[in-house]
């Protein structure tokens, strides 16, 4: 399917669902679909190491081609035009950037996003860029990574080297994607480069991250014009304990403070919550905050990104009556820091093809709770989407009724949201194109436009169409 004969530009004279300039996006990350893992200067990352150790990506999939973006951005950047997007999130891969992660900078990394990104404004579409989504160089890594305190100021000064170059075009920075991910399935279940495990490990990095945050957030302050928004993308869980009995809503509290409070605290307050050290105290004693980091960490952001994809759904740890884990975790080490007594619950609902369960009620639990948390903070919803098992049919067509449904559902949760006083800003769809699912390879399917990795052919699936009608129309079908 083509999306070449879209309808007129969006009206301006009607209401629409959402608010007044609402951003519509999509995201990606470098990763992800760049491929030219060794061309233009590029070094391995992480990821690179990561996906060529046996048995840690399905398949033994890497991203060495992945959707090969790095040659056909401008392709790719036609597509987003087409289907009307007025934003495309990305993230800057360091390696190519600062290829010893420290240093020079590399003029050919530098140059690749400077033609993306001037692609993007000359089809009206706005940048918005991630500095870190996950990609560390593993010069770094084998200097310590996330847990050599070194790290976040090497990171500070990789942002300075991309805002210096890119900072005139791109108007809104975000620093660390998801950096729970970073730290807790890095460091601590492992299913994530570097693929170490140990908890003590996981906090570590988990402050080292923070503080590249903090760090990051000045050297972008020092070198961005002053309109420019800086920004900070997490993974909050939409937290709900299974019953009122004090032992569950006890267990919330825990997971709530290892997935929630241990960013918002220190980031918007200046501080660790006081029961997340006193249950991680056996873990560690948290001698690696050093004094003025908690400082750095609260710098003043701009907005804040929340990437939304399923509910978390707890109970109190019964021995007696073991309840399976989500899946997705069967087997694998618990990526929480302590030993949290907690038992993890699927939500009700169907399911994504990663096993995760539909429920845009928890997308809206968490909007309205930062709204209550975080008064008058513009919000982004940075990732939302769901993987489903695609495929072409005969007539080159790709129908994804069950995509279409969650996207449906989710942005009546945050039409609804924006309509209770939740200032959101945007969504950015995740994904572009379906890409490399970290652990999972190409197995998993998360884009609006199917990629065949074989020809690397481009084909928006039925989703795609349906979201540049809603982008161009403001208003979801009824
Ligand atoms: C969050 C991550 O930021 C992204 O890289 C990943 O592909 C999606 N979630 C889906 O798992």
């Amino acid at each position: 399917m083509s999306v070449e004969a879209l309808p007129a530009p969006v009206r301006t004279d009607v209401p629409t669902d959402f608010p007044v300039g609402f951003v519509w996006g999509a995201a990606t990350a470098a990763y992800q679909i760049e491929g030219a893992a060794a061309e233009g200067g590029r070094t391995p990352s992480i990821w690179d190491t990561f996906s060529r150790t046996p048995g840690k990506v399905r398949n033994g999939d890497t991203g060495d081609i992945a959707a090969d973006h790095y040659h056909r951005y401008r392709e790719d950047v036609a597509l987003m035009a087409e289907l009307g997007l007025g934003a495309y999130r990305f993230s800057l891969a360091w390696p190519r950037i600062q290829p010893a992660g420290s240093g020079p900078a590399n003029e050919a990394g530098l140059d690749f996003y400077d033609r993306l990104v001037d692609e993007l404004l000359a089809k009206g579409i706005t940048p918005v860029a991630t500095l870190y989504h996950w990609d560390l160089p593993q010069t770094l890594e084998d200097a310590g990574g996330w847990l050599n305190r070194d790290t976040a100021y090497r990171f500070a000064e990789y942002a300075t080297i991309a805002a210096r170059r890119l900072g005139d075009r791109i108007p809104t920075w975000t620093t660390l994607n998801e950096p729970w991910c970073s730290a807790f399935l890095g460091y601590g279940s492992g299913v994530h480069a570097p693929g170490r495990t140990s908890p003590a490990e996981a906090l570590t990095a988990h402050h080292h991250l923070l503080l590249a945050h903090g760090l990051g957030v000045g050297a972008l302050r020092a070198e961005l014009p002053a309109t420019a928004q800086v920004s900070l993308t997490l993974n909050l869980a939409a937290v709900r304990p299974l019953s009122t009995e004090p032992a569950d809503l006890d267990a919330a509290r825990r997971i709530d403070g290892l997935a929630n409070r241990i960013f918002l605290d220190p980031v918007f307050r200046g501080s660790y919550p006081a029961d997340v050290l006193a249950d991680t105290a056996e873990v560690t004693d948290w001698a690696f905050v050093h004094d003025g980091d908690l400082a750095e960490i609260s710098r003043p952001i701009d907005s804040l990104g929340i990437n939304y994809y399923t509910p978390t759904v707890v109970a109190a740890d019964d021995p007696e009556h073991p309840a399976p884990r989500q899946d997705g975790h069967a087997g694998e080490l618990s990526p929480w820091p302590a030993d949290t007594g907690v038992r993890f619950l699927p939500a009700e609902g169907s399911r994504t093809a990663m096993g995760w369960p539909v429920d845009a009620d928890g997308l809206y639990e968490l909007l309205t709770r930062l709204r209550d948390d975080l008064p008058g903070l513009p919000l982004l919803v940075t990732e939302n989407g769901a993987a489903y098992d695609d495929y072409s049919d005969p007539s080159g067509a790709v129908h994804d009724p069950e995509r279409v449904a969650y996207l449906h559902g989710h942005l009546d949760a945050v039409r609804r949201a924006a309509a209770d006083g939740v200032p959101v800003r945007g969504y950015f769809l995740w994904s572009l194109l379906d890409n490399f699912e970290w652990a999972y390879g190409y197995s998993k399917r998360f884009g609006m436009v199917h990629v065949d990795f074989a020809s690397q052919r481009r084909t928006p699936k039925d989703s795609a169409r349906w979201y540049a009608e809603v982008i161009r129309t403001g208003r979801l079908p009824r």
